[in-house]
């Protein structure tokens, strides 16, 4: 199985495993990581806000419109910022690194 890895706004950085197809929102809920998802993943919120790493923010697909709209509402935004609801795991993201907002970026 796919694995990815959160850093939390603590600086603590968890590798879990990452099913396919699940959202990075969803994938968080399923290990008690701080991300709220209020809406559900239907681009309404930006609760669901999370900072990639560089290197993999240019593997992902182009931000929709919409994205682009509910992540300027979006606290701690960075160049490499997404909303997790919009991220599916595929076999391509397998190791994908994000953080959360307000954590100190490992990279930068
Ligand atoms: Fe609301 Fe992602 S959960 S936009």
């Amino acid at each position: 199985m796919p694995k990815m890895t959160f850093i939390e706004k603590n600086g603590n950085v968890l590798e879990v495993e990452a099913p396919l197809g699940l959202s990075v929102m969803e994938i968080s809920h399923k290990h008690g990581v701080d991300i709220e998802g209020a809406c559900g993943g239907c681009l309404a919120c930006a609760t669901c806000h999370v900072v990639l790493r560089p290197d993999w923010y240019e593997k992902l697909n182009e931000k929709k419109e919409e994205e682009e709209d509910m992540l300027d509402l979006a606290f701690d935004l960075k160049k490499t910022s997404r909303l997790g609801c919009q991220i599916l795991m595929t076999e391509e993201l397998d190791g994908l690194v994000v953080a959360l907002p307000g954590a100190k970026l490992p990279w930068e």
